[in-house]
C-alpha cells in the first residue's frame, strides 16, 4: 500500500521504519529536512520536498506531529480530496472531533488515532494503536495500520480514540503513583526498591488485576453491594496515611483518594464496594 508519513520526530520515524520493514511503499516529510539521516531505512522511503507532495503521493497519509496546531498548520491549503487521513498526533477528543469536521469538508476521510506505545515498541505485538472516526477509511488502510501493532477500531465518533487513550493513561497514572507511594514507604528502612518490586509489588498487583473487571461490572451495573471488603472497612484502616506519617513520608497522592471514600461512606454508601467511589467523579 502506498503510505505517506507526515513528521519525523521520535515516533514519525518509528512508523516510517514499521511501515518500510512491511514492504509498503513509504513517503516521508519533515518540516525540517534530514531527519532521517542517520536511520538505517532512509534510502528506501521517497523524500517528499513538500506538504503538498507528501500528501499527493499516497492514499493513506498519516501524521505524527507535536500536536493539534501543527496538524492544522501542514494541511493549510493542501488538497485532501480522496485521500485518508490518519491522525496519530496526540489530540483531546475535542480537537479529534474539529480536525474530523474541517478536513472531512476539505474532501478527505478521517481517522484519528491514539498511540498506547513508545517509539520501541512500534512494529511490535506490544503495540497497541487505538482508532476512531470513518469506519471505510480505517478498513482501507487497516492493512498499512497494522503494520504499527495491533489496530484497534473504537467506533465512528472521532474522538473515541482519544478518549479511551486519556481513560488508558488515567489508569496507567494511578498505577505509577501508588507505585512511587509505595517505593518510598518501604525505602525508609533501607529495603531495595527493586527487590520489593518484583518479589512482592508485581505479584501482588498481578493477583489483583482481575478484580478490576469485576469492578468495572459494578459500576456498569451501578449495584455496588459490597461482597467482602466494604468501604467502611476500608476507610476505618486507613493505615496509608497513618503509617506514611510514621515512616516521614508524604501522603499526598493517596490522601484525595481516601476522602473521597470516606465522603462516599458519610452519604451512606458504607456498605458499597470500593467502585462506588465513581459516583462522586461522575
Ligand atoms: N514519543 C512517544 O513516546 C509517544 C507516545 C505516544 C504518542 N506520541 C505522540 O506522537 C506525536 C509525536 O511525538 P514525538 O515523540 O515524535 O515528538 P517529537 O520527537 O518532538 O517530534 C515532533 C514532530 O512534530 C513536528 N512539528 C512540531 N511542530 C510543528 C509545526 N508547527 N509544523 C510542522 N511540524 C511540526 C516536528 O518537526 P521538526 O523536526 O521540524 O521540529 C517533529 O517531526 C505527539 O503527538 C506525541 O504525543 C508520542
Amino acid at each position: 500500500m502506498r503510505t505517506t508519513v507526515m513528521g519525523l520526530g521520535k515516533m514519525g520515524r518509528a512508523l516510517a521504519a514499521a511501515l518500510v520493514d512491511r514492504g509498503h511503499d513509504t513517503t516521508v516529510w519533515n518540516r525540517t529536512p534530514g531527519r532521517l539521516r542517520d536511520a538505517p531505512f532512509t534510502h528506501a522511503v521517497t523524500h517528499a520536498a513538500t506538504a503538498e507532495d507528501a500528501v499527493a503521493a499516497s492514499d493513506v497519509v498519516v501524521l505524527c506531529l507535536l500536536d493539534f496546531e501543527s496538524v492544522v498548520a501542514v494541511l493549510d491549503g493542501v488538497d485532501l480530496r480522496n485521500r485518508t487521513i490518519v491522525n496519530l498526533t496526540t489530540a483531546t477528543p475535542a480537537e479529534a472531533a474539529k480536525l474530523s469536521a474541517l478536513l472531512t469538508e476539505r474532501g478527505a476521510d478521517y481517522v484519528d488515532g491514539g498511540i498506547m506505545a513508545i517509539p520501541s515498541m512500534i512494529g511490535t505485538p506490544a503495540a497497541v494503536v487505538l482508532y476512531s472516526g470513518s469506519e471505510q477509511a480505517f478498513r482501507r488502510s487497516e492493512s498499512a495500520l497494522q503494520a504499527f501493532g495491533e489496530a484497534r477500531y473504537l467506533g465512528a465518533a472521532p474522538g473515541m480514540a482519544a478518549l479511551n487513550d486519556i481513560a488508558m493513561l488515567t489508569g496507567m497514572y494511578g498505577m505509577f503513583g501508588g507505585f512511587v507511594h509505595a517505593a518510598a514507604l518501604v525505602r525508609t528502612e533501607g529495603v531495595a526498591v527493586v527487590e520489593f518490586t518484583e518479589t512482592l509489588l508485581v505479584p501482588w498487583l498481578r493477583a489483583l488485576f482481575p478484580a478490576l473487571v469485576d469492578m468495572a461490572g459494578q459500576i456498569d451495573s451501578g449495584d455496588y453491594t459490597a461482597k467482602e471488603s466494604d468501604l467502611s472497612m476500608q476507610v476505618a484502616n486507613d493505615g496509608i496515611s497513618v503509617v506514611s506519617r510514621a515512616q516521614g513520608v508524604s501522603s499526598e497522592l493517596s490522601d484525595p483518594l481516601f476522602a473521597l471514600m470516606r465522603r462516599r461512606v458519610e452519604q451512606g454508601f458504607g456498605g458499597d464496594d470500593f467502585p462506588s467511589v465513581v459516583e462522586l467523579l461522575s
